[in-house]
C-alpha cells in the first residue's frame, strides 16, 4: 500500500521530470534515416567528362580494400609494420564509406580477430568509443618522465604487424614493441584525434585563398572577440585545410600520409615505411629506425604502392594514392532534405528558426555557412563555380585550455583548430577533435575556456532561451 505522503512525493518527482523534459535543451541525438551520403558529385555520377566515373568507382572500391603484409595475390601488400588499420574506411565509415568514425570501433577486434594478434589493446580502445588515433605531446626521458622541452607530437601507432601470419620474419615483439600506452596514460602524455569526414572535400579543396582571406578581412570588425589565422603549407606557401589543425594542403598529400601513418604502406608521395616518431630521431640522437627484417615485408621493394603501367581501364594505371584521392574528391557534400530526429519529421519553420539563432548568437563568425564559391576546375562541372556550404572558415582559431592538445602543426599551435565544418553533423555519433563526447551539448559548452575565442559566444548560447537552444540543437541535427 502507498501512503499519501508517499504519492505526493512521487507526483512532485514526475512534475519535476516532466517540467525537465519540457524545457532543458537536449540533443536530438544522429538523424534516423540516411539521406544519401556518400554518392559521388551529379557531373561525376553523369560521367563528364567522360570516364571520369570510372575514377570514382574505382578509388571507392580501393578505399574499401584491405590490405595484407605479404602474400596477397590481388597486389594489395605492404600494411605496417606499424600501423593503425588496415583499410580507409574502417575508420572513414559513417554513415556511408568516406565518413567518420562508426558506433563499434573495428580497432577494438584486432587482437582477437587476426589483424594484430602479437599486441596488447591499449586501455583507451573499447567496442563502442571513438575510432581513434594517438600522440604523445612530449617525448619521455630514459627514466619514463615526461621531458616537457622535448616536444614530440607525431602520431603513435597503435598496432604491429607481430604474430600475423603474412609478416614474414618481423615476428619478434621485442624487435618491435608498441608504444608505452600504458605509461603515456598514466603520465597523461596522450591526446587522441578521431577521423574527420571527407564528403565534400573536393569543394573546400577548390576554394581559392583570395576568397577566403576576403572573409577573414570581412570578420575583422566582429564584437565576439573572435580572432583567427590560417594554417600555410610548408612548401608552396599557400593556405592548407585538411585535418583538424588544417595542417594538410590537399586531399592527394593526405591520402598519401594516411597511407603511410594510419597503414603503413609506402607510396610515391612517402616513399619510405614508418618509424615512431621516437625511434626515427626526432627525439634526440641514438635512434636506429626499423629493424632490417621489418622492412619491405611485402617483397616487391619500395613503395610499396605504384602505378600499374600496364592496367587497363585507364583508372587501374594509378597508384592507390591518387584513386584515393580521386574518390574523396569526387564525393558530394552531405545531402540536404527533410530530416528525422527522435523519430519525428523536423519542421521547416524549426530548422530556419534556429539557422537565424545560430547566426545571431555569433556560431557563424567561425562556422560561416557558405565560405566561398569554388574557383574553375579542371576536373568537372559539379566542383565548377559551385557554393561550399561547409560551416567553416577553415581559419584555426584559438580554442582555449581545455580544448587544447599541445601538439603543433604547421603554424597551427597547441590549442588551434580549424573550425569543424558542420555540414553533416546530424550524422556524426562522436563530437570534438579527440571524440570526448557524443553530446552536442557537451560539444558547445566546450567551446568556453581560459582564452578561447569561442568564450563569449557560447557564452551567448546559453543565454538564449531553452527552446531557443532547443531550435539551435535541431537545426544542428539537420545537417
Ligand atoms: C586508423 C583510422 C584511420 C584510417 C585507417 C584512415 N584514416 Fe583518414 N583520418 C583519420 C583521422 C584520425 C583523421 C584526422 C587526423 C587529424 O587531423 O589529426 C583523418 C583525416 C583524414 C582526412 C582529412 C579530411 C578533412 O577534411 O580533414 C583525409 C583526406 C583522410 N583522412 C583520408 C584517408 C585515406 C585516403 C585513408 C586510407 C589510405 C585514411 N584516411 C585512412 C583516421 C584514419
Ligand atoms: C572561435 C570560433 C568558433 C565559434 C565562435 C564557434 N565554434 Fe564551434 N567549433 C570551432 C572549432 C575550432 C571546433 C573544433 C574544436 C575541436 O574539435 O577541438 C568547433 C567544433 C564544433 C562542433 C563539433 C563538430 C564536430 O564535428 O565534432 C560543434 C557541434 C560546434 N562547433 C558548434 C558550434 C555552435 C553551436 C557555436 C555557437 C554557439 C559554435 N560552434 C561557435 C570554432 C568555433
Amino acid at each position: 500500500m502507498i501512503n499519501t505522503a508517499k504519492l505526493a512525493a512521487l507526483l512532485t518527482v514526475a512534475v519535476l521530470f516532466l517540467a525537465g523534459m519540457a524545457f532543458a535543451q537536449t540533443d536530438p541525438g544522429v538523424q534516423s534515416a540516411n539521406r544519401g551520403a556518400g554518392a559521388a558529385l551529379s557531373s561525376v555520377l553523369s560521367n563528364s567528362p567522360s570516364g571520369i566515373l570510372s575514377f570514382f568507382t574505382d578509388g571507392q572500391s580501393r578505399f574499401e580494400t584491405v590490405e595484407s603484409v605479404s602474400g596477397n595475390s590481388s597486389g594489395n601488400n605492404g600494411l605496417g609494420p606499424r600501423f593503425n588499420s588496415n583499410q580507409c574506411s574502417s575508420c572513414h565509415a559513417q554513415p556511408a564509406v568516406g565518413g567518420t568514425g562508426a558506433a563499434t570501433n573495428p580497432q577494438f577486434l584486432f587482437t582477437s580477430n587476426g589483424v594484430a594478434p602479437g599486441n596488447t589493446m591499449p586501455s583507451f580502445i573499447t567496442a563502442t568509443g571513438p575510432t581513434l588515433e594517438a600522440r604523445f605531446p612530449y617525448f619521455f626521458n630514459t627514466n619514463g618522465s615526461v621531458n616537457l622541452n622535448s616536444p614530440n607530437g607525431g602520431v603513435e601507432t597503435l598496432f604491429t604487424v607481430t604474430g600475423r601470419s603474412d609478416a614474414g620474419a618481423c615476428t619478434s615483439a621485442t624487435a618491435l614493441p608498441q608504444p608505452s600506452f600504458a605509461t603515456a596514460v598514466s603520465e597523461n602524455n596522450i591526446i587522441f584525434r578521431i577521423p574527420t569526414p571527407v564528403f565534400g572535400a573536393g569543394l573546400i579543396e577548390n576554394l581559392d585563398d583570395s576568397t577566403l582571406l576576403n572573409n577573414q578581412v570581412n570578420n575583422l570588425n566582429n564584437n565576439v572577440g573572435v580572432s583567427g589565422t590560417f594554417n600555410h603549407n610548408g612548401n608552396d606557401g599557400t593556405i592548407s585545410r585538411f585535418g583538424w589543425k588544417a595542417q594538410n594542403k590537399s586531399l592527394h598529400i593526405f591520402a598519401g600520409e594516411a597511407y603511410n601513418v594510419e597503414m603503413g604502406i609506402s607510396n610515391e608521395l612517402f616513399p619510405q615505411d614508418r618509424p615512431l616518431p621516437g625511434e626515427d630521431g626526432q627525439g634526440g640522437t641514438g635512434d636506429t629506425g626499423l629493424v632490417s627484417t621489418c622492412l619491405n615485408l611485402g617483397g616487391a621493394g619500395y613503395p610499396e604502392d605504384t602505378s600499374n603501367p600496364a592496367a587497363t581501364p585507364n583508372s587501374a594505371v594509378l597508384d592507390d594514392v591518387s584513386a584515393f584521392a580521386n574518390f574523396m574528391r569526387f564525393l558530394a557534400p552531405p545531402p540536404t532534405g527533410s530530416v528525422v530526429l527522435n523519430g519525428q519529421t523536423v519542421s521547416n519553420s524549426t530548422i530556419s528558426t534556429g539557422a537565424s539563432l545560430f547566426v545571431s548568437t555569433g556560431c557563424s563568425v567561425c562556422h560561416n555557412p557558405t565560405p566561398g564559391t569554388t574557383q574553375p576546375s579542371g576536373f568537372t562541372s559539379s566542383l565548377n563555380k559551385v557554393p561550399v556550404n561547409s560551416y567553416s572558415d577553415l581559419e584555426i582559431h584559438n580554442m582555449g585550455s581545455l580544448l587544447a592538445d599541445n601538439v603543433s602543426q604547421g603554424s597551427a599551435g597547441g590549442s588551434q583548430f580549424r573550425t569543424a565544418p558542420l555540414w553533416g553533423l546530424g550524422q556524426r555519433i562522436f563530437l570534438l577533435h579527440d571524440g570526448r563526447t557524443t553530446n552536442l551539448v557537451t560539444a558547445i559548452q566546450d567551446h568556453a575556456s581560459h582564452s578561447s575565442e569561442a568564450t563569449t559566444v557560447e557564452e551567448q548560447f546559453f543565454e538564449l532561451s531553452t527552446t531557443q537552444q532547443q531550435d539551435i540543437l535541431d537545426f544542428l541535427r539537420s545537417l
